[in-house]
């Protein structure tokens, strides 16, 4: 029935699902428990006691409960065949490709196990089958230890069912569940984007607790604390539930136990879960009128914004125009620096020209003096030298006669 103990050689083909120190080496997964398990397995006293892991992936939970004084069984798929793939139906998603990786995923889940199971020298036994078909030489257990496996089932209760009556003492539940009193759970898959793949179900902390009050237990103790996920450098809440099978004589208590951080959590009982269901009711009324109201002034805000918009869109065309013109008016302008300049060049040119023009005119006014007081000389010269000519004329004259 148990599997016989494998020797992996190394990590090439192995999955890591929880960082782990092992012998002189520590190798990293998602999840880093390291500082938090004791939180995460509800400080319940396992010292010799018989404990069965359920999904114990890497076997981290196991080698802890182990060093704890734990006699440990773990518990997982027998083959990736098992694991509930969420059967999305979208445009081009291989179902058949999906589930050869998970059955390619699973072995090296197992291969991380059996590589720690030899380094760490653990004597726990391992049991691969189906939580549907649990055989009966599996015995029972003091504490049955459910980690993290019920939201990635199709049926969590069936699942709860099955291993709950193998535990003669103890249930612990340790996964994320949200702090509502109300039993209920949350549809995870989406088919607009096929996530998450591998989650079915979010189960409110009510909804655990009073799965566990089906299956004969009552909660004594309900933790939240943040785990590590090391990968994603971030912490995640979980919640731990650590269940006490009843007696066959005692009554369920009919109460349901909240998360309380840093403390053992609130007892709440059945009156007060009605009450917080009216309580919720009238709320849900309350938030339905809020809504309601709040449409009607998002209405008008609408209206107001596109009335806002189109104005913008206005005052936007009409800045366009006003830039278009001052383009223009800037060319124009641009234009009439260029004339004035030329105009400058030409009015400097024309007083230049002007200036030759006058001091030629003044040299002529001068030629034209000089040719007057030439003329004048001319003229008595001339008349000088008639008299002169005249005169020898006469003496001429008077010397013939
Ligand atoms: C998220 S891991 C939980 C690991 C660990 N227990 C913890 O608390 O962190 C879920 C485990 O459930 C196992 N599992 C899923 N479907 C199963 C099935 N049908 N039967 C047995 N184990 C199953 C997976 O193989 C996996 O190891």
């Amino acid at each position: 029935m148990y599997a016989t103990p494998r020797h992996v050689g190394n990590l090439e083909s192995a999955l890591i699902y929880h960082t782990i120190d092992l012998p002189g080496e520590t190798i990293r997964g998602q999840w880093d428990l390291r500082d938090s398990v004791d939180d995460y397995l509800g400080n319940v006293d396992v010292r010799g006691k018989r404990v069965l892991d359920v999904g114990t992936a890497g076997g981290w939970l196991t080698f802890a409960l182990e060093a704890r004084g734990a006699e440990v069984v773990s518990f997982d798929m027998a083959t990736g065949e098992q694991w509930d793939i969420i059967p999305f139906v979208y445009p081009g998603r291989c179902h058949g490709q999906i589930r050869r990786n998970v059955v390619a995923e699973a072995e090296m889940v197992k291969a991380g196990y059996w590589y720690a199971h030899e380094r760490l020298q653990s004597r726990a036994q391992v049991y691969y089958g189906d939580y549907r078909r649990l055989p009966a030489d599996l015995g029972t257990f003091d504490i049955v230890v459910v980690g993290m496996i019920l939201p990635h089932v199709s049926d969590p209760f069936q699942l709860l069912a099955s291993v709950a009556p193998l535990a003669r003492e103890t249930v612990i539940v340790t996964q994320q569940a949200e702090q509502i009193i109300s039993a209920y759970a949350r549809w995870m898959p989406q088919a607009a984007t096929c996530e998450p793949d591998r989650a079915w179900w979010s189960l409110s902390e009510g909804c655990v607790s009073a799965m566990l009050g089906v299956v004969g237990f009552e909660c004594e103790r309900v933790t939240k604390r943040g785990y590590r996920r090391d990968f994603e450098d971030r912490d995640e809440d979980c919640t731990t539930f650590v269940a006490r099978r009843r007696r066959p004589d005692e009554l369920p208590s009919g109460t349901v136990m909240l998360s309380r951080p840093g403390t053992d959590g609130v007892r709440h009982d059945a009156d007060e879960q009605d009450r917080t269901l009216r309580d919720s009711g009238s709320i849900i009324r309350e938030l339905v009128d809020t809504v309601e109201a709040t449409r009607g002034q998002v209405a008008e805000l609408s209206a107001a914004l596109s009335s806002e918009t189109r104005r913008a869109e206005l005052l936007a065309g009409a800045l366009e125009a006003a830039q278009e013109r001052t383009g223009v008016l800037l060319d124009a302008l641009a234009g009439g620096v260029a004339r004035e300049a030329r105009l400058r060049a030409d009015v400097t040119e024309n007083a230049r020209n002007l200036k030759t023009a006058l001091g030629t005119l003044e040299r002529v006014r001068g030629y034209q003096a000089e040719a007057g007081r030439l003329r004048r000389d001319l003229k008595a010269l001339r008349h000088s030298r008639t008299w002169r000519l005249a005169g020898w004329w006469w003496r001429l004259r008077g010397l013939a006669s």
